[in-house]
């Protein structure tokens, strides 16, 4: 008979854990279009919109470029390194997702010029962020010539941007 009452316990055990599994969450985007197509302007710490500029964001990538350029051969300087690339790569995605300034959109002339402006910003934006990322890499794995060349790399970006888009350089 122990044996009966022992199936049993072990069968309703079995059974009171066997939860439902929790609901399975939608994996196909376009259940939320609402969020995706709608993205909000960045909010400050009071749920505020931040006052965030593409100069704003491109000094920060510049200050953090100068320290970096100045200390990269330290070997004992890598993770305040890192950390200044980390610097530049938040700089640069925000710059990414900001709309160009009116002045700067105008000088390059009629709406389908300032049209292409604007795809062209982002696209070498995301080519400024691979190679940041690429940069880390290096810093990470103390590569400090291959860090070098791809900061070279950067900064001729950089000029070649600037030029095209009529900003003066403060260097
Ligand atoms: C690490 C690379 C870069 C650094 C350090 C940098 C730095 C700067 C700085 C310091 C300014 C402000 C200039 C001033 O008014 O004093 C600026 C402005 C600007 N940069 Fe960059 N830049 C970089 C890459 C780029 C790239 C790749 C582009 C284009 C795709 C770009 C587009 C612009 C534009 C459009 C402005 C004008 C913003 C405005 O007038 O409000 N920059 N950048």
């Amino acid at each position: 008979m122990n044996w009966l009452v022992s199936a049993l316990i072990l069968s309703l055990s079995a059974l009171l854990t066997l939860d439902d599994p929790p609901a399975p969450r939608p994996a196909s985007p376009s259940s939320q279009p609402a969020q995706a197509e709608r993205p909000r302007p960045p909010q400050g710490p009071g749920g505020g919109e931040r006052r965030i500029s593409v100069e704003g964001a491109m000094k920060t990538m510049n200050r953090s470029l100068k320290q970096l350029k100045s200390q990269l051969a330290e070997t004992s300087k890598r993770d305040e390194n890192l950390a200044l690339v980390n610097e530049m790569e938040r700089g640069c995605v925000t710059a990414k997702g900001l709309a160009l300034p009116k002045d700067v959109l105008e000088r390059a002339g009629d709406e389908a010029a300032q049209a292409k402006m604007k795809q062209n910003y982002r696209a070498e934006m995301l080519t400024l962020l691979k190679s940041l990322i690429s940069l880390e890499e290096a810093i990470g794995n103390g590569k400090a010539d291959e860090a070098k060349k791809i900061i070279e790399e950067i900064q001729r970006q950089r000029d070649k941007e600037h030029k095209a888009m009529g900003v003066k350089d403060d260097e």
